[in-house]
């Protein structure tokens, strides 16, 4: 079970994947709120942002997305950008290394232009203050010079859009979480709404698919939209090489079997963390230190990236003296629910 794109949604969080899915993934992307499948409530809030923002002529306010990798914050983004008809900016925090690196990327902005900034909890303090100011009142402040001859100056900005995303809000500082008018929480795709992604993505690459195949390959999509995408391209492969005719349900399973993927789109690393805790701890809490060390994996990897899927499946529970496998979680591995 460790094919080299099993990982690749993770990889291509950290951005470092390149391969010539991504040219791929690039056109299956929806480029407007219209052909954005799901999160109904935030498409309709944005939608009366937008207007009202372009109703104004001016800036759209700014913007936080939180939640679990994958959700798709970058497209969301370009696809706001899109309905504002702005041109959009994307970096990432760790990116931004000095005051005088997001300096330069301010002062580049084109009125009502997007700046998207992911990972934004991991923005170093010093640059954060520049932002703030950038923020509430579209200004830069610049010390020049040093010690008693250093002065302040003020530069105006263009007003612009900041879209922050996080996989933690809680990392976030308060005041720069303050500053935004706006936050949303992106949650797992439904199947439902997975099974329509994977029907317009199909349509997109001319492949014939029926309900039950799109059905099949949404439930073992873990919740998000890209992994729905390869998943759907790995099973295309498959039909095309093996029975060469159309998706449906019975030659979706056979691929995804053929392919080793867990009927719950379970990867490597979340059934080893199921593992450890029904298998190794007997279903008895474990801290989160003990969890990554026993995995070799970093604790903030564990919480932000695995567990938020593994908490939604309620295949784990956190307790206040650790995470605990639930009897589901025994069920999937096969494994008998200890008594008492
Ligand atoms: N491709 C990836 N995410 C999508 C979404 N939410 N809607 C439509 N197509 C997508």
């Amino acid at each position: 079970m460790s094919s080299s794109w099993e990982n690749s949604d993770r990889r291509l969080v950290t951005g470092t994947l390149i391969d010539d899915d991504l040219e791929v993934d690039r056109s299956l992307r929806p480029r407007y709120l219209s052909d954005y499948i799901g999160q109904e409530r935030i498409k309709d809030n944005l939608q009366v942002l937008i207007d009202a923002a372009r109703a104004r002529g001016d800036a759209l306010d700014h913007i936080l997305f939180s939640g679990p990798p994958g959700l798709g914050k970058t497209t969301i983004s370009s696809v706001i950008a899109n309905e504002l008809d702005a041109p959009i900016k994307v970096t990432s925090g760790p990116a931004i290394e000095r005051q005088g690196d997001l300096a330069a990327i301010l002062t580049n902005l084109e009125p009502g232009e997007v700046l998207f900034i992911d990972e934004i909890h991991r923005l170093n303090r010093m640059v954060e203050e520049i932002l703030y100011p950038a923020m509430e009142d579209y200004v830069l402040d610049i010390v020049i010079g040093k010690g008693p001859a250093a002065r302040s100056i003020r530069l105006d900005i263009p007003h612009f859009t900041l879209i922050g995303a996080t996989t933690r809000t809680g990392l976030l500082t308060g005041p720069l979480r303050d500053r935004f008018g706006i936050e949303f929480r992106l949650d797992y795709y439904p199947p439902e709404d997975l099974k329509a992604i994977v029907k317009r993505s199909a349509s997109i690459l001319g492949l014939a698919i029926d309900d039950e195949g799109a059905l099949e390959i949404a439930r073992r999509s873990r919740g998000t939209p890209r992994l729905a995408n390869r998943l759907l391209k790995r099973v295309r492969d498959y039909v095309e090489v093996r029975s060469g005719g159309s998706i449906d349900g019975r030659s979706a399973s056979e691929a995804l079997a053929f392919f080793e993927i867990d009927a719950l789109g379970l990867d490597m690393m979340d059934n080893k963390i199921l593992t450890l805790l029904a298998g190794t701890f007997l279903g008895k809490p474990v801290g989160l230190t003990t969890m990554a060390s026993a995995l070799g994996e970093d604790p903030d990897t564990l919480a932000d990236v695995y567990e938020p899927f593994l908490l939604q499946q309620g295949l784990i529970l956190r307790t206040p003296k650790g995470r605990v496998a639930t009897p589901r979680a025994f069920a999937h591995l096969g494994l008998p629910y200890p008594e008492g």
